[in-house]
């Protein structure tokens, strides 16, 4: 840090301070994600603090930093193979890709691996784009700056 001079770094602050930049409406995300999706998931910190949903809920995997990573990887969640395959694939949770999956979990997974017998254990979808990009801006509060600030340090 000390190479950086006060107006660089004030860029810096100010980058971190508008991220994440996602398109939805963190506060619609919330209510539909008690509506929709609190059902079969939680998130849920390092320290185990339950920030949405309820506590023990593991239908579905935490979505504790879920935007970012690669699909597939909640230790302990017994995750179908499509899943798995996709993020072994080198893709990440990012908002098209997220958006893709929850509009439609089966033909998401059909299409990414070129499978025609691909299938998804989620059986959930979300009707619209809008509502799914609401959700995706909720999620996208957890997690994302501890991981952002990791990298800035090179960790
Ligand atoms: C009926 C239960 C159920 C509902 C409702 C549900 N999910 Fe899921 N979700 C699952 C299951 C089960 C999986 C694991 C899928 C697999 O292994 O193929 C999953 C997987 C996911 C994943 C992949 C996570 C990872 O670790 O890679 C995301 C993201 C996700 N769900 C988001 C949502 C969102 C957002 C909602 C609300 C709009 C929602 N889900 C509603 C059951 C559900």
């Amino acid at each position: 840090m000390k190479f950086i001079t006060g107006a660089a770094l004030s860029a810096l602050t100010l980058s971190f301070a508008s991220l994440p930049a996602f398109a939805g409406d963190i506060e619609a995300g919330e209510s539909a994600f008690q509506s929709q999706c609190q059902n079969c998931h939680n998130v849920t910190n390092e320290a185990g603090d339950v920030l949405a949903g309820r506590p023990n809920m593991r239908t579905g995997p935490n979505l504790y930093g879920v935007i970012g990573r690669q699909p597939g990887v909640v230790d302990g969640f017994r995750y179908g193979a499509s899943l798995v395959e996709v993020g072994e694939s080198g893709v990440v949770w990012d908002e098209e890709v997220m958006v893709a999956y929850l509009l439609d979990p089966t033909t998401y997974l059909r299409d990414a691996l070129d499978d025609r017998r691909a299938r998804s254990q989620m059986s959930f979808r979300v009707r619209d784009e809008a509502t799914a990009r609401d959700i995706i801006a909720f999620l996208g509060q957890f997690g994302a700056v501890e991981k952002e600030e990791a990298a800035a340090e090179g960790s």
